[in-house]
């Protein structure tokens, strides 16, 4: 039964977005959600950096930013949380996260409120289910030193994640996607990757970035992140753009848009990066997936694995299975053997 469609989304939008997220997290915490009757098709699996996907959606960052719902059963191929910033802070002063319903969106600029490395980690520590697990890395907002505070990260999680994610692409903490840009990129990626080489464990090391990229800069990027050898970009972050299509009273609000809107922009910057690294660095595509066929078009336009969040708020976790669903169909339809086999195609 459509439960969360009928009953429970309607209930939680009744309430200010914040607060109805905190339940969703309480609930999921505490085992409320009833498990998802996972579907599983061997056409998703994917094998990516010595890891088994069992299909290739997961949750994007910021759904879980404090590891609370890491034992949450929702169907997904792997979950990244965070992110997550050395010391505990509160972020912005709220409200700042906004529904836009009209447009299938959302505005937030939360600002990295979080718990800080050591709460997470032990969380993580903790937990029971073996799925994928990433963890994406931010800055303190009042860190002298933002280099050093992703090096932290890294330390402090490289024994934990099966990958860790680099984001200088959040739009609600001042200066950081400053951090985009060619030189300060080159520095900070190669501390921490020498950092992620000098630990025990070696999880592969992806950069998120932001989709308000000029041709130049995304250039830049592909080649600092060949050079610097990444293992992989997440593109994209939310977007500080409002295109004109935005209808909802919401719309003027500052900070990063997500949802529907995003899925236009964020799957171009996705296809010129597959383009511009000629399909040699792994992609993670996220921005507006809503569905089986957004998911497989982030896929043909390169990405190995796609994520989402905002969906989730208007439709419920009973959408992981509906896009894994059509998903796997499509990818039949098509003739591909594999999610694999289908990445980038729309660039042959
Ligand atoms: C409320 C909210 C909080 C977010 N927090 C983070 C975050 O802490 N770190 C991050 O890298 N991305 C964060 N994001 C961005 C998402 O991970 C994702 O890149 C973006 O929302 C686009 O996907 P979507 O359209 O499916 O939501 C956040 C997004 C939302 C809506």
């Amino acid at each position: 039964m459509p439960l969360y469609n009928l009953f429970v989304g309607p209930a939680l939008r009744l309430l200010d977005a914040e607060i109805a997220h905190d339940i969703a997290i309480g609930a999921l915490k505490r085992g409320l959600v009833p498990a998802a009757p996972s579907f599983e098709d061997e056409v998703l699996r994917v094998a990516l950096w010595g890891l088994e996907f069992p299909n290739p959606i997961g949750v994007a960052a910021g759904f879980d930013k404090n590891a609370e719902a890491v034992d949450a059963r929702l169907g997904l191929g792997f979950m990244e949380v965070g992110s997550v910033t050395p010391r505990p802070q509160p972020g912005n002063p709220k409200p700042r996260l906004f529904r836009l319903p009209a447009d299938g969106a959302v505005i937030n600029r939360l600002g990295f409120n979080n718990h800080g490395h050591a709460v997470v980690a032990g969380r993580i520590k903790r937990r029971r289910q073996r799925i994928i697990l990433g963890v994406n890395l931010g800055r303190n907002k009042d860190s002298v030193d933002a280099v050093e505070d992703y090096r932290l990260g890294v330390e402090a999680f490289a024994g934990l994640a099966d990958y860790l994610v680099i984001n200088v692409s959040s739009p609600n903490t001042p200066g950081l996607r400053e951090l985009q840009g060619r030189d300060q990129l080159g520095g900070l990626l190669e501390t921490v990757l020498a950092a992620r080489d000098s630990a025990a464990r070696k999880p592969p090391l992806l950069l998120k970035i932001a989709p308000d990229l000029h041709e130049a800069d995304m250039a830049d990027i592909a080649q600092v992140a060949l050079d610097a050898g990444v293992d992989g970009l997440i593109a994209t972050n939310t977007t500080v753009a409002r295109p004109d299509t935005l209808s909802d009273s919401n719309r003027a609000q500052a900070g990063g848009l997500s949802g529907r809107p995003l899925f236009e922009p964020s799957t171009r910057v996705l296809s010129e990066m597959y383009r511009l690294t000629g399909g040699r660095l792994t992609l993670v595509g996220v921005g507006g997936v809503a569905s089986g066929a957004d998911a497989y078009a982030k896929i043909r336009a390169g990405a190995s694995l796609v994520q989402l969040y905002t969906a989730l708020i208007y439709h419920g976790p009973e959408l992981v299975e509906r896009i894994k669903r059509d998903l796997a169909e499509r990818l039949r339809g098509d003739g591909f053997a594999s999610v694999t086999d289908a990445v980038g195609a729309d660039h042959r």
